[in-house]
C-alpha cells in the first residue's frame, strides 16, 4: 500500500515533526495541544493551554485550519467558535467520559423536568447538550461565571457531579447536579494520596476540581489545568503533588527543572492509571496524517452551531477576565 494513502501505510523513517511543520506551514494550520496530550505532542504545539485559553485561541486564529490535539468537544468548541476553519482531530475516537453520560434526550428531559431553571454546563460535553445549555463553563471560568449569577435564579449544572459539587460546597449554592464523572479522577484513591503525603511531609497537594471531594479536601490549591501549573510555578518547597492527569507535569519540568512533580495515586498505588485513554489517542503519527489529509474534520450543521454558540459566547463574555487561577485553601 502506499505510504502516501492512509494509516495502513508504513510511516517508518518519516520524520514525522519536521513533516508535521512542514505541513503546519503549507496549511496555514495552528495547532493547539490541552496539557493533558503526550509530552511531543505538547512540544510541537503553537499552543497548549487548557479548555478556556485554548477556546479563545480557537476563536481568535488567523489561521485557516485548526488541528486540535485534545478531545472531540474541545474540538467542537473550536468549529462552534470558528466555522470557516477547517478544524480537524487527530483520532476521532477521542471522546470524554462525561460528554458519554449526558445524552442529548436526557439532558432535554431533565431541563423540562425543571423550567424554572438556567442549566449552567461544563465546557465537557457534546455541541448538542451545549445548544440546549445556557451558559458554557470551563474548570477555570466556573467560579467567575457562578459569581455573577444571582443567588435566588435555580440552577441545573451538568455533567460534572465533582465540580458542581464542589460549587455548591464553596459557593453555598443548590445546583441541581447531573450524575457524571470523569473516569480518570474518579480513579485517585484517598487511601494512596495520604500515604504519599505521609511520605513527603509538607508537599503540597493541588487538585482539579474534577476529582472527588476525598481528594480535594486535601488539597491545597483546587483548580483548572492552567491554575495547577501556576500554582506549580509559585508554591514555596520542592516537591508539590499533583491530582490531575499526568501528562501537565510535563509542564512543569519543563518550567521548573529543580522541582519534583508527583503524580497522586490511584488505587493500585501506580500513577498510571490516572492517564486519560481519551486524550491518549492523539499521537504524532495520526497528527501528521491529519494535517496531511485535513481528516477527520469536524463538521456541525448550522442551526445546531449557532444554538450551541450562544451558551458558548456567554462563557466567553462572562469569563472575560479570568485568568484561569484557583483558589487557594480547602473547601
Ligand atoms: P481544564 O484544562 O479546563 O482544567 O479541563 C480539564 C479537563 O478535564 C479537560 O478534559
Ligand atoms: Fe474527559 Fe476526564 Fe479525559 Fe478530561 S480527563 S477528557 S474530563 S475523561
Amino acid at each position: 500500500m502506499d505510504a502516501r494513502h492512509g494509516i495502513g501505510g508504513s510511516l517508518a523513517g518519516t520524520d514525522l515533526g519536521a513533516e508535521i511543520d512542514r505541513l503546519r506551514k503549507d496549511r496555514n494550520a495552528v495547532i493547539l495541544a490541552h496539557y493533558y496530550q503526550k509530552p511531543e505532542l505538547q512540544d510541537l504545539a503553537d499552543y497548549v493551554g487548557d479548555s478556556l485559553e485554548l477556546s479563545r485561541k480557537a476563536a481568535d486564529t488567523d489561521a485557516e485550519v485548526i488541528a486540535f490535539c485534545g478531545v472531540r468537544f474541545m474540538a467542537e468548541t473550536a468549529k462552534i467558535l470558528s466555522p470557516d476553519k477547517i478544524v480537524v482531530l487527530p483520532d476521532m475516537d477521542a471522546g470524554c467520559s462525561l460528554e458519554d453520560s449526558c445524552p442529548p434526550d436526557k439532558f432535554r428531559a431533565f431541563r423540562e423536568a425543571h423550567p424554572d431553571h438556567i442549566a449552567l454546563t461544563y465546557i465537557n460535553c457534546s455541541t448538542e447538550v451545549k445548544a440546549l445549555s445556557d451558559v458554557i463553563v470551563t474548570s477555570s471560568s466556573a467560579e467567575t461565571i457562578l459569581a455573577q449569577i444571582p443567588k435566588d435564579q435555580p440552577i441545573i449544572f451538568g455533567p460534572d457531579r465533582h465540580l458542581g459539587g464542589y460549587l455548591n460546597r464553596k459557593f453555598g449554592r443548590e445546583m441541581l447536579l447531573w450524575p457524571g464523572v470523569c473516569i480518570v479522577h474518579e480513579a485517585f484513591s484517598e487511601r494512596e494520596l495520604l500515604k504519599l503525603m505521609a511520605q513527603h511531609p509538607g508537599a503540597p497537594v493541588a487538585a482539579h476540581p474534577e476529582c472527588p471531594p476525598h481528594i480535594v479536601e486535601h488539597a491545597d490549591l483546587v483548580g483548572s489545568t492552567s491554575a495547577i501549573l501556576q500554582f506549580a510555578r509559585t508554591f514555596e518547597g520542592d516537591t508539590l503533588i499533583v491530582a490531575t492527569e499526568p501528562h501537565i507535569i510535563h509542564q512543569m519540568e519543563k518550567a521548573l527543572p529543580d522541582k519534583t512533580f508527583i503524580g497522586a495515586p490511584g488505587a493500585d498505588g501506580n500513577c498510571n492509571c490516572n492517564i486519560c485513554p481519551y486524550m491518549a489517542l492523539n499521537t504524532m503519527e495520526k497528527l501528521y496524517l491529519a494535517l496531511r489529509d485535513l481528516e477527520p474534520r469536524i463538521e456541525i450543521e448550522e442551526t445546531l452551531r449557532l444554538k450551541a454558540r450562544r451558551s458558548l459566547d456567554r462563557m466567553l463574555e462572562m469569563a472575560s477576565g479570568t485568568i484561569g487561577m484557583g483558589d487557594l485553601g480547602r473547601v
